[in-house]
């Protein structure tokens, strides 16, 4: 109900705003040349932004409908990270099944097999999977999927083997020697058959990379790209390049409404930051693919708001904390947490509120004055700048605080630091020294 009804003002927000809004949006024929991935590092660009390499048709006709979109996105995306965060959970009335493979918000360039065929792949930090549309799905919506007949050295992985074991519900058609699984979520289903070949990453190639090479999707549509599982489970892209990049990699999200393609993944131990802020990494046993940390407050401006503990301690057995997430667009809080925060920045601002999009901390007045907002983690502070903190309409009279509360009427336990508080950001993972880092880093103008 929760996500139907933020769906609804979604509605109302495009039809108000729609008309001249899409002025600001650049023809894409205007769109600066990608340039080249090199060392460990990848381009990453924002699949929503003026430039997206999924094309225009990727971007939302107005800056008032994308936002109404990603609160609808990323409440579905909460309740799937909830999901995960504790077991047994389902959300299956509620929650659309997009989120199991990810609609993306930050994708970066690779090439599978041999010879090499280029793809798109959407960097998740939460997620633990590698899927790939492959030719012949029925319902991947891609025009050029990955081609395993034109390569080489792709290779399917046989049943029996130690690999199809750790695949979900990794099933051996009698017709078939290959290993085949599938995924449920919701009113989605998935069916790949488990695959390795090689993926050219920057100047890298991972060989024997295994994936799930998509061959049926129901229900709710399956995204264009491939999926890049930055978790740290055992099949994740960061598990099965641990030799190359020792389970370390680091990212500038650009913001979505840059036009450079200006951010970077950074893969590996080479050119991270050495002086850097860092707070330690919680492992959850039960959830390995989230990057839980330990949020120990928030201030507004100078103030710390008064949060109550069990609002933001970490607790394995339910699955309540703090997680960073690449995938999820606006941070949310659990709801007196969120409170806390909104109250304090209404109070600060002192000026008439209204909502927007499914933001309920807006003001009309171009000339208020916003409060900084600073995340406190143990043993790091991170302060956002304006950029980090606040939404603006496309002409710049209203702003937003942008983040929210759990979707109405569900009382999921995560926090989830999402991309609009991370981009403009070095995000260091470092997981062997279990860590992560903050640093201010300008890798794309506003
Ligand atoms: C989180 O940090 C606080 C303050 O440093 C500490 O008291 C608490 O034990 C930490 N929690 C975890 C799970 O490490
Ligand atoms: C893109 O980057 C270039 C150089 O870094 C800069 O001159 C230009 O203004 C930027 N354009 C946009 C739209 O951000």
């Amino acid at each position: 109900m929760g996500v139907r009804m933020l769906c609804g003002v979604a509605l109302s927000v495009l039809l108000v705003l729609a008309a001249g809004a899409s002025a600001s949006h650049p023809s894409h024929s205007s769109c600066p040349a990608t340039p080249p991935d090199a060392g460990g590092t990848l381009q990453v660009s924002h699949a929503f932004g003026p430039c997206s390499p999924l094309g225009p048709s990727a971007a939302a006709p107005s800056w008032a409908g994308f936002l109404a979109d990603q609160a609808a996105r990323d409440a579905s995306r909460l309740l799937y990270l909830d999901s995960l965060a504790v077991r047994g959970r389902a959300y299956a009335p509620i929650a659309s099944g997009r989120q199991l493979l990810q609609t993306p918000t930050y994708v970066v360039r690779a090439r599978l097999g041999t010879p090499p065929q280029p793809l798109l792949l959407a960097v998740d930090t939460s997620n633990d999977a590698a899927w790939i549309p492959c030719a012949g799905c029925a319902g991947c919506p891609t025009s050029t999927p990955f081609n395993p007949a034109a390569s080489a050295s792709y290779r399917p992985v046989p049943c029996g083997s130690a690999l199809c074991a750790q695949a979900p519900n990794a099933a051996c058609p009698l017709d078939s020697k290959a290993c085949g699984f599938s995924l449920t979520y919701a009113d989605s289903s998935l069916v790949a058959a488990l695959s390795q070949d090689s993926l050219a990453v920057a100047n890298d190639v991972v060989k024997a990379y295994t994936f799930g090479c998509l061959q049926r999707a129901t229900g709710t549509a399956a995204p264009p790209q491939g999926l890049l599982g930055l978790g740290r489970g055992p099949l994740s892209f960061l598990s099965q390049t641990k030799d190359i990049y020792g389970a370390t990699f680091s990212y500038c999200l650009p913001s979505f409404k840059s036009m450079n393609f200006s951010g970077t993944l950074r893969l590996g131990r080479n050119g991270q930051p050495q002086r850097i802020k860092t707070t330690p990494l919680l492992a959850n046993p039960h959830r390995s693919s989230l990057y839980y940390v330990n949020m120990t407050g928030i201030r507004v401006g100078r103030k710390v708001v008064p949060i109550p503990a069990a609002a933001l301690a970490f607790d394995p057995a339910t699955g309540a904390g703090t997680v960073l997430d690449s995938g999820t667009m606006f941070t949310r809080l659990v709801a007196p947490a969120y409170a806390a925060v909104r109250d304090e920045v209404r109070r600060r601002v002192g000026a008439p509120v209204s909502s927007l999009g499914g933001f309920d901390t807006c003001f009309n007045d171009p000339a208020v004055k916003w409060p900084a907002v600073t995340l406190l983690f143990d043993g790091m502070q991170v302060t956002l700048p304006e950029e980090n903190v606040v939404i603006h309409s496309t002409y710049g009279t209203t702003s937003c605080l942008a983040m929210a509360a759990a979707p109405d009427g569900v009382n999921t336990v995560l926090n989830v630091i999402a991309s609009m508080q991370q981009q403009n950001h070095r995000v260091l993972f470092d997981v062997p020294n279990g860590r992560v880092g903050f640093a201010r880093e300008r890798c794309t103008a506003a």
